[in-house]
């Protein structure tokens, strides 16, 4: 059975002050994992904060070590306890002209330091509406089961984002979300990878509000939290939903 886990991604938000009233304010729940993305600069506060909920990163370099400025390696996060990393967010991908296979050797590099990768996938709202969703899927998926293998790729947490639900306040609904994932899990399977074993989170103006009836699809083993994750009682109160959600497959 998998574990529900409700990871938060802080995004380019923070403040010393700012992150200890929320790290003060944010505790374990029963049930489920918990952890927080944050910006690299603040991993040495929160990891001193946290106790009972993992450490994750947004992002991390596909190279170990080296003459690449500005990057941040896995080896250094590890280092600050980090047990996630977040790899292929849509904001990178359009923002940051990230590729498929550069995704790919990002989330190598993460397992080869023993953090779970939490791969985002997810089309815009133009591949939707081309109905192009699965194919989406697949052209993201595809470079990274090439490069992690089977067995990889059964360790990593999958996020569904769908790009037009990302902060817009606009959720995917609850069919769409069932049926996305279903493929998702579909499409695993179909290429030997052990999808039973695979954690998909769903990402996209996840509230307190729709966090319970969305982590109660079978195929949703929890969330990715943006703006949500910046309040500490809206976090714990989607925290506390995924752990009504697990209550009820034990
Ligand atoms: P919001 O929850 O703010 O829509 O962001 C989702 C997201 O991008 C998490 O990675």
């Amino acid at each position: 059975m998998r574990k529900k886990l409700v990871a938060g991604n802080w995004k380019m938000n923070g403040s010393l002050a700012g992150n200890r009233k929320l790290l003060d304010a944010l505790a374990p729940v029963d049930g489920v994992d918990i952890a927080v993305c944050v910006p690299y600069p603040y991993l040495a506060q929160a990891a001193e904060k946290l106790d009972g909920i993992d450490l994750g990163v947004q992002d991390v370099s596909e190279f170990t070590a080296g003459a690449y400025t500005g990057e941040v390696s896995a080896v250094m996060v590890a280092e600050f306890g980090c047990a996630y990393a977040i790899v292929g967010h849509s904001e990178r991908r359009a923002l940051f002209r990230e590729g498929e296979a550069e995704i790919g050797r990002k989330a190598a590099a993460a397992l080869a330091q023993g953090l779970v990768p939490i791969v985002c996938i997810g089309e815009t709202l133009a591949e939707r509406e081309a109905e192009r969703v699965v194919a989406v899927i697949e052209r993201q998926l595809a470079p990274v089961l090439e490069i992690l293998g089977a067995e990889g790729l059964a360790t990593a947490v999958l996020a569904y984002e769908p790009v037009w639900a990302i902060g817009t306040g606009r959720s995917a609904t609850v069919a769409q979300v069932a049926e996305t994932h279903a493929a998702i899990r579909a499409w695993l399977a179909s290429h030997g990878v052990a999808s039973e074993r695979v954690k998909i989170l769903y990402g996209g103006s996840v509230k307190a509000d729709n966090a319970r009836e969305l982590f109660a699809l079978d195929d949703v083993d929890g969330g990715l939290i943006g703006g949500a994750s910046l309040i500490a009682e809206e976090f714990l109160a989607i925290c506390r939903a995924a752990a009504v959600a697990q209550s009820c497959i034990e």
